[in-house]
């Protein structure tokens, strides 16, 4: 837990925005590729359609969109921010796209860096500005969460296919008092011996290069997963995770107004709900739109709500985000919104 950093400083959540790609593709027409059914992905999964990034669309694209909505609910001028922080695990440049979002926002006075940690990427991401905002170092920080995870998916592969989308989204963050702390707490967690569950990674080939010497082929295989094993890891970490944070903090899970997940599967947002007999009404979803768009569930789920007045100021917020690497974490929130 963060005892030491909480005391410096706070951190104040003052806008949202997303962005979703334009075609919008059904189970239906899933069905048409591979052997699986509307029925099977809407019962297994909850979803029901995602948004997968097209002509004339990119990671950086979307997340520019997303980081743009966020800057115009929060009001800032373009000057004033001082970080832009990018959680992705597919950019469109492996050196980092965050650069490339600055430019396309116009942001000139802000370093701008990619931070990859699979779906828990956001809420890495989300920390990580924390403690630049406690400390003082910066005053303003766009952190978006973004994934194009269609492009690393393989399209036969009905295990894994049906359920990723693209998508992206952004939070404005803003130094605050310590009085006025919108990011409560938070506890990150990683177990690489249990990675294999769910991997992109690169392609093993090597060839001849001079003398006898090889260089590695260069490219990533598609997403591989054991979707039963992600399955029991998130439902046995997360309520575990957010039991350790609500319990340090001396939080009811009655006294949340909402919880924030990950969007992967409507089961298991059901049964972190129900373990803490949170009220299915307070558990934030749009899986049935969107799918698992990594990265971007939390931001894009989180804008959504916002913008349709779910979430109002003051509102305490249990988030938690998990994935690849295995990674998962979890953060108590309090939206302010613009000032
Ligand atoms: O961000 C983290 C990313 N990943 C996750 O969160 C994934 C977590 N895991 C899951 O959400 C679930 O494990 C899945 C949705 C992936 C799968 O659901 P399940 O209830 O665990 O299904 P299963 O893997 O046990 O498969 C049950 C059956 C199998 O057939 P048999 O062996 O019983 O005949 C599968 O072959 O369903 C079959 N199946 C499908 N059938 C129709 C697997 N995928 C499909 C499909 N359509 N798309």
């Amino acid at each position: 837990m963060a005892e030491t950093a909480r005391n410096i400083g706070g951190v104040s959540l003052v806008g949202s925005g997303s962005a979703t790609p334009k075609q919008r593709l059904t189970n239906d027409e899933i069905g048409l590729r591979v052997d699986t059914s509307d029925d099977w992905i809407r019962t297994r999964t909850g979803i029901a359609s995602r948004h997968v990034v097209g002509l004339g669309e990119s990671l950086t694209h979307l997340s520019a969109n997303a980081g743009q909505a966020a800057l115009d609910m929060a009001g800032w001028s373009l000057e004033s921010v001082d970080l832009v922080l990018l959680a992705t695990s597919t950019p469109d440049d492996l050196f980092g796209s965050a650069p490339k979002v600055q430019a396309k926002l116009g942001l000139s006075n802000a370093v701008a860096f990619d931070l990859t940690a699979a779906c828990s990427g956001f809420l890495f991401a989300l920390v990580t500005a924390g403690q630049f905002l406690r400390t003082r170092a910066m005053n303003r920080v766009l952190v978006i969460g973004a994934d194009h995870l269609t492009r690393w998916v393989d399209w036969d592969d009905r295990r894994s296919c049906v359920l990723f989308g693209d998508g992206a989204g952004a939070v404005a963050l803003e130094a605050t008092s310590y009085e006025q702390d919108g990011l409560l707490d938070f506890c990150l967690k990683s177990d690489g011996s249990r990675g294999d569950c769910l991997t992109l990674s690169q392609v093993d080939s090597f060839n001849s290069l001079v003398n006898e010497k090889n260089f590695q082929t260069g490219g990533f295989l598609p997403v591989e997963m054991n979707g039963q094993e992600v399955y029991k890891f998130a439902v046995r970490e997360v309520p575990a995770i957010l039991q350790e944070l609500l319990s340090v903090n001396k939080i009811s899970a009655d006294s949340l107004d909402w919880l924030l997940l990950h969007q992967a599967n409507q089961r298991i947002l059901d049964a972190v709900a129900d373990r803490f007999s949170i009220p299915h009404r307070k558990v934030l979803s749009n899986l049935a739109e969107y799918g698992n768009t990594s990265a971007a569930t939390i931001p894009l789920m989180l804008d959504e709500a916002v913008r349709k007045g779910l979430v109002k100021p003051g509102h305490l917020i249990a988030s938690s985000g998990f994935g690849a690497g295995l990674s998962w974490g979890a953060a108590l929130m309090r939206w302010q919104g613009p000032a």
